[in-house]
Order: structure tokens, then sequence, then C-alpha cells
């Protein structure tokens, strides 16, 4: 049987060590973060395994809210991976990758580097690293993933936000260069409660100010909710399910640890059927698409209108759709595509750009 979800988000780590201006994790550290503890993810995936909720092969991606390579035991989490038969990736500030060696790449399937701009003075106004060192580590981590034959996807998320926009074509470069897939996004409030506060006109000024100034998807957000689908708008999070370091089964990855809905009940003890269907049956979910808060939610991420892909990336964006064609076992397929685009080098620049590596509601 196939898994009812096209994805799974396992937080394996509540910790991070950004500052990042506009996500939750940045904005509000928590007293009580913990790690995942191993068995227990052992023991969740082994149960989600058992009930058909997911199946060999299935990709784990290991974060949420979270800076994955925090994990003291990362090595840890990814030999239970491989002992399961399962695959993984990871999404990263960049900050404190771990040196890969054979057993972190057997079933690595992508990784993705969120990027908040393309200079320090972006760096400093949200993850505050040093950009130096992330420019680095990506390569650190790109070139030591290689070394082992790993063909599989490398991708920049870039979030967009005013003062970064004439930063793009400079970290697509960087990109192409290194055969890594750009992907430029509007950065978003990803923050329930401030998302909230700034509806309600109780956000205060100074941060209602800065946000104002510094994203995009703030602009006209009273008329997206106005005018958003509500009735029978079905909240594409349904499709992705949600695990958080607690082993927890969470409604989906917006609702925030303290939102008396957060939890549909506990991975490992709880009866897992009720607890996917109360996933997709919370009230607060009726409020949320009622408000048109979910459509905006699931549509803001968008990739600006003002950004034309180099060359080298519809190159890039092409090898990773044949590869996914061969890895859904039409192997033939892609043989005869690409020989097809060998006949019409220009084949590959027509395609229409559409990644199914998108990012997914965060
Ligand atoms: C909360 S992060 C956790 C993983 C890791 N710490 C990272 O930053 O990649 C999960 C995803 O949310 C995205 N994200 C974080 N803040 C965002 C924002 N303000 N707007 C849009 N996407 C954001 C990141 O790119 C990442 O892929
Ligand atoms: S976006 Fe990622 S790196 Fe930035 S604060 Fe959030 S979890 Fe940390
Ligand atoms: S409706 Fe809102 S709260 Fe419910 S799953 Fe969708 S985004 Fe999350």
């Amino acid at each position: 049987m196939r898994s009812p979800y096209q994805a799974l988000y396992f937080e394996i780590s509540g910790h991070c060590n950004a500052r990042c201006a506009y996500c939750h994790s940045g904005v509000q550290r928590r007293a009580n973060a913990k790690f995942i503890d191993v068995r227990t993810f052992r023991d969740v995936l082994q149960r989600l395994l058992d009930n058909k909720v997911i199946q060999r092969g299935s990709v784990i991606s290991l974060y949420d809210w979270g800076e994955p390579f925090l994990h003291p035991h990362f090595r840890e989490i990814v030999g239970i991976v491989n002992a399961l038969g399962l695959r993984y990736a990871v999404s990263t500030n960049s900050s404190r990758p771990p040196v890969f060696d054979r057993m972190l790449v057997k079933n690595l399937d992508h990784i993705i580097f969120s990027m908040p701009g393309f200079s320090q003075e972006s760096y400093n106004r949200i993850h505050g690293f040093r950009f130096e060192d992330i420019k680095a580590n990506i390569d650190g981590v790109v070139n030591g993933i290689r070394k082992h034959g790993f063909r599989g996807r490398f991708m920049i998320s870039y979030h967009v936000y005013r003062f970064n926009v004439g930063e793009m074509k400079a970290c697509e470069r960087f990109a192409d260069e290194r055969g890594i897939r750009f992907n430029p996004y509007y950065a978003i409030l990803n923050h329930w409660w401030e998302m909230k506060a700034y509806l309600n006109n109780t956000l205060p000024e100074a941060r209602r100010a800065a946000a104002e100034r510094d994203l995009f998807t703030l602009e006209g957000i009273h008329q997206v909710l106005a005018e958003a689908p509500k009735s029978d708008y079905r909240c594409p999070q349904n499709n992705y399910l949600n695990i958080d370091e607690n082993g927890e089964v969470v409604t989906c990855c917006q609702i925030p640890r303290e939102h008396p809905e957060y939890s549909c009940g506990d991975a490992l003890s709880g009866d897992l059927p009720a607890m996917l269907e109360k996933k997709v049956s919370q009230p607060v979910c009726k409020d949320c698409i009622g408000s048109g808060m979910a459509y905006f939610l699931n549509t803001a991420l968008r990739r600006p209108y003002f950004y034309l892909p180099s060359f080298m990336q519809r190159v890039i964006h092409f090898q990773h759709a044949l590869r996914r064609i061969e890895r859904l076992g039409f192997r033939g397929l892609s043989v005869k595509i690409i020989k097809k685009v060998r006949r019409r080098p220009n084949a590959a620049n027509k395609m229409k750009t559409v990644c199914a590596c998108a990012p997914s509601g965060k």
C-alpha cells in the first residue's frame, strides 16, 4: 500500500541556534526545548512502518521548526533511517553541518540550504551567522557528499525579503557554479501568534513596521484573506504528516506548541487511525479555513514574478525531473527524453518550471 502522505516531517531537534527574525524558533527560544530521544525516533518510525503509514523507501524529512544538524546523535538518527530501509532529507541553516561519510550519504534523498540573502548584511538581519562561514559550509557539505557518488538534489531555499532582491542573482550564480538548485520564494511571518496579532492590529507598532518593511507577503493580505476560497477548501497540509521531538502527531506545521489543538496524540501509544482522523478534523482548521488563513499559508510561499531562472537553473531543474522519473521506475522514459533533448538542445529550456522540491507550506 502506498503511504497516504506525500511527506513525513519528523522534528529531531527542538533547538535552533539562528535568530531568524520572522521564524517562530528564531524569535522565541523555548525553555523546555529538547532533541528527540533516539529510541523514540526508532520506535515511532517502526510503528508507522508496521501500520503502513510509511513504507520502505519513504523519505523522512528530519526537521520542522528546529535545526536538525544540532542533534548530538545525528549519526545514530541516520543509522536508524538506514536500518529501517528509509531515506531522509534535511533543511538546514548550514551553520553546523556534520562531516558526511558513506554511512550518512547512503540513504540521503536531498538537502535544502535555507538562505536569507547573499551578503553579510542580510545575514545580520536574519540568521545572525557569518556569511563566509555559511558559504564554506555549503561547499563542504556538497563536495563531501558528492565524493561518495551522491547524484541527488541540493537546493537553496532563498527567502525573498524586500532588502535582498538585489542579491538573488549573486546567489543564483553561486548555485549555478555548484550544480545546486536555486529556489527563491517569498518569506512569510512564520509565527502563528504574531500573524494573528498582525491581522487583529495588536502587533506592537515597531514590530509591525519592521515586518511590513521587510516582507512582501503582508502587502494586500487582507484582500487575499477576504477573497480566499473557503467552502469546500481542502487544506494541503492534510497531505503531510508532522511528528514532533516528543513523538506527538501534530495537527500541522503551522500550529505552535502552546496552541490547545497542537497535538493529535502520542504516535507511540495513541490510537493511530483516530489520531490521523483527528488531524484532519480539528476545530482550529475550520477557523483557519474560514478566515482565509489556510489558503494564505498554503499559497504565500510563491516564487517572485520578477525572478527569471538562468539557463543553468533550467538545466538543473530538468536533470532533477529526469532523476525523479527514473526513481519512479520509468528509466526507459527518461532515456527517451534525454535522446530527444540531445536532438533538440533547446527542449530543456522550454520545459515548464514546476519544481516538485518546492517548500511545503513552511
Ligand atoms: C523552520 S525551518 C527548520 C529547518 C532549518 N532550521 C532551516 O531553516 O532550514 C523549516 C523550513 O521553513 C522555511 N522557512 C523558515 N522561515 C521562513 C520564513 N520566514 N518564510 C518562509 N520560509 C521559511 C525554511 O527554509 C525551512 O525549509
Ligand atoms: S528558519 Fe530555521 S534556522 Fe531560522 S530560526 Fe527558524 S528553525 Fe532556525
Ligand atoms: S487549516 Fe490551518 S491549522 Fe488546519 S492544517 Fe491547514 S494550515 Fe494547519
